[in-house]
């Protein structure tokens, strides 16, 4: 029988910040969380993935920045493709090129941009033809935040009660709201626990049912401050959330203590400048570095500002971005 001739496909996507958290999961194989989740897409921020098919391949061949990458890394690559090959019926494996345009340890979590462009890329390089929600469920199981870059713009991830309504969506295009990602970087070293690792944690903290009791709340009043455009109510709730995530990452077994002492500068002088009457609020993910959300005519003052703080090394800054696409 002749083997079916495979395309080299390649997409790109974009890495995301999330403003209401995902933190520990109900189903940790099926990456099904624990609570809703809301995000934005960062524009200008991508991973560039190109995929083919090979039946003369005896392995997943994995180059990212130029390098052959072995190990973990490949086996959770080869894995999430697995899932691919099943979904295709066809058992060959795959050449996979990927580069992002940010460096790593950069403060921006790149497994969400780098499994929904592998998403994309492999599932057409493979010749499914999934439509959105079925490409962020498939993201989903390789990087739980990763279902969250498919789709544009601002994004809900419903946390849905299986696999099947577990994915995300965009609540707003990119062009709804000028809002304006600073992200400040305080220390670029790899860490130690990172988020599937932080995940697994997160039951052992006494602190976590306390979190997911108000979660929807807080989603349900993020959703309406960004429809409404309403930044005093938005940057009150963002920073909520990630004050109760971080206290449930340093109350669980191991404790996870993601903050540099220059984290709470960032922090304290942020909530100040918005006494001032700056439309400015900070997140933080699993990591020391802050993500300084403000709205665009304020950019340029709060870069300048954050700029001139201790520890700060560089920023780096997005827009509001697309879904991911074939390129
Ligand atoms: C703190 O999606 O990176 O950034 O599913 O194990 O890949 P895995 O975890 P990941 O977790 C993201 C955690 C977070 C919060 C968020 O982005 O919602």
């Amino acid at each position: 029988m002749k083997s079916p001739e495979f395309k080299t496909i390649s997409a790109v996507a974009h890495p995301n910040i999330a403003f209401i958290k995902y933190w520990g999961n109900r189903d940790q194989a099926l990456r099904l969380p624990c609570n809703s989740s809301l995000s934005m897409n960062l524009s200008g921020l991508e991973t560039r993935t190109t995929v083919r098919f090979d039946p003369h391949l005896t392995r997943d061949v994995f180059v990212f920045s130029g390098e052959v990458v072995v190990g973990p890394v490949l086996e959770r690559v080869s894995s999430f493709l697995d899932r691919i090959r099943s979904l295709a019926k066809l058992n060959v494996y795959a050449h996979i090129i990927s580069r992002n345009n940010f460096p790593a340890g950069a403060g921006i979590a790149s497994s969400a941009s780098a499994f929904a462009a592998l998403a994309l890329a492999a599932s057409h390089a493979i010749g499914l033809d999934l439509n959105e929600q079925e490409l962020s469920r498939l993201a989903r199981r390789g990087s739980g935040s990763a279902s969250r870059s498919i789709p544009g713009g601002f994004v809900e991830w419903q946390a849905g009660i299986s696999d099947a309504d577990s994915f995300a969506f965009s609540i707003a295009p990119a062009n709804h709201w000028d809002l304006v990602d600073l992200v400040c970087v305080l220390d670029s070293a790899h860490k130690t626990v990172g988020s599937t690792g932080g995940h697994a944690l997160a039951d052992s903290s006494p602190l976590q049912p306390i979190r997911l009791a108000h979660v929807q709340e807080r989603v349900d009043q993020c959703r309406k401050a960004i429809l409404e455009r309403d930044f005093e109510s938005f940057a009150q709730v963002v920073e909520e959330d990630s004050n109760f995530m971080h206290a449930v990452m340093r109350t669980s077994t191991p404790p996870l203590h993601y903050w540099l002492p220059e984290t709470e500068i960032v922090l304290w002088n942020v909530l100040n400048w918005r006494k001032e009457g700056i439309p400015a609020c900070s997140t933080v993910d699993a990591g020391p570095n802050v993500h300084v959300l403000v709205l665009s005519e304020y950019a340029f003052e709060m870069e300048n500002r954050l700029a001139e703080l201790s520890g700060v090394q560089k920023i780096f800054k997005a827009s509001p971005g697309p879904g991911a696409s074939l390129c």
